[in-house]
């Protein structure tokens, strides 16, 4: 096992570490001190079953351990797959000092992590994040979900877990699409939190996609301290959460725009940010050099920078339909220099309009 960097998640009595480092699965122990009782059981899917619930179950060698396979993707974080979930656990006999493990990805997390909020009204919960948008960003911070036919993430709680064990020798299985979608994010917290993180991704993007472990592991450490320290001031998104939508307004707009299938999450983001970027500068807060900057790491990371063709007048309807609209006006994040960014309903509807009609001329001089 490669050294391992321990962050803590500072919430009070919901505090919790964040263990990071390669060949965490499969430790002895690992989990002992985060499982209350005698029982656990696992939420996972068969792709990562096959590839890492053995060494999981290595890590839990005096826990009974029971564990359910959900359908693979997005189109599964529904009710219907928490009432089956629900089902196994009360059949099987868990009682409240059972430990939920979500094993996988953000959709296995969110779900994981709304049984754990809600079974007998609230139990042990562990993150064992496998893709690197889980390990960066929906691990940490207790935002924990179930989609609804109208809307992505409507039915969930705040539920902190107990641990996140963020073992990144389990990004060597991910497909490289998957990876690059996470380094959307990954960029996301230089642009909003951290410009010496941006330029370090800037000189060691090549490293990050050839997974040298060194460099992920840094990687996911800065984005998960970043992560935490946001919301250890503001664990319920009353204010300063919001700065980690960064590109997410645009993003969800042609995420659904799309029909959710076109785009990963992380794509989507991506757009969004070189959107938010050049609206930042049609704006005159963000110099238009930054701004470039922002378009040229993100297509280096081998991210979409281009929207697909939907009108201007379809996104800022889609835009109008996003959670964060309050009295009619767009709220949106946005920067004035790398490193900073702020939640604002003042930008110009002509410059985003501008911005959305911008095409591949996004960001440009
Ligand atoms: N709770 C939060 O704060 C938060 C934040 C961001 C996103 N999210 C949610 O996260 C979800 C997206 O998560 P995601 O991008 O991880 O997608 P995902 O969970 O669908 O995983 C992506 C794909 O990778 C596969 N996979 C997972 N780990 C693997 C591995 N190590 N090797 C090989 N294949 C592997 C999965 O089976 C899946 O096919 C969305 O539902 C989104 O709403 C939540």
């Amino acid at each position: 096992m490669a050294a391992t960097t321990d962050l803590v998640v500072d919430l009070g009595e919901r505090s919790y570490p964040i263990r990071i480092g390669r060949g965490l699965l499969g430790c002895p122990g690992l989990l002992d001190e985060y499982v209350p009782g005698k029982q656990a059981f696992i939420v996972t899917n068969e792709a990562v079953r096959d590839r890492y619930l053995d060494p999981l179950l290595a890590s839990l060698p005096r826990v009974d351990v029971e564990y359910a396979c959900i359908g693979d993707g997005e189109a599964f974080k529904t009710l219907d797959t928490y009432a089956t979930l629900m089902d196994r656990l009360v059949t099987g006999g868990h009682n409240r000092t059972t430990a939920i493990i979500g094993l996988g990805g953000g959709v296995i997390g969110d779900i994981a992590g709304f049984i754990a909020a809600t079974y007998q009204r609230g139990v042990a919960f562990i993150q064992v994040p496998t893709t690197l948008l889980a390990l960066v960003d929906s691990s940490v911070g207790g935002k924990t979900a179930v989609n609804h036919p109208r809307g992505k993430n409507l039915i969930g709680a705040f539920y902190q877990p107990r641990c996140v064990i963020a073992d990144i020798g389990t990004l060597e299985t991910l497909p490289t699409r998957e990876l690059k979608a996470g380094l959307a994010e990954v960029i996301k917290y230089g642009v909003i939190r951290d410009a010496a993180f941006f330029d370090w991704l800037d000189d060691n993007l090549d490293r990050l996609l050839a997974l040298d472990a060194t460099a992920l592991a840094h990687a996911v450490a800065t984005s998960c301290r970043i992560k935490a320290a946001v919301v250890q001031t503001d664990e319920r998104e009353t204010g300063l959460r919001a700065i980690l939508n960064f590109g997410h307004t645009f993003g969800h707009a042609l995420e659904a725009l799309t029909g959710y299938e076109r785009l990963l999450h992380g794509e989507a983001v991506a757009i969004g940010m070189v959107m938010a970027a050049d609206l930042s500068s049609r704006w005159g807060k963000l110099p238009r050099a930054d701004a470039r900057r922002i378009r040229g790491l993100i297509a280096r990371a081998g991210l979409p920078v281009k929207p697909p063709p939907v009108s201007a007048d379809a996104m800022l309807e889609a835009m109008g339909m996003d959670k964060k609209v309050v009295d009619g006006r767009i709220r949106l994040v946005l920067t004035d220099a790398i490193g900073t960014a702020a939640l604002t309903d003042q930008a110009p509807e002509v410059a985003i309009r501008e911005t959305l009609e911008a095409g591949d001329a996004l960001c440009a001089e």
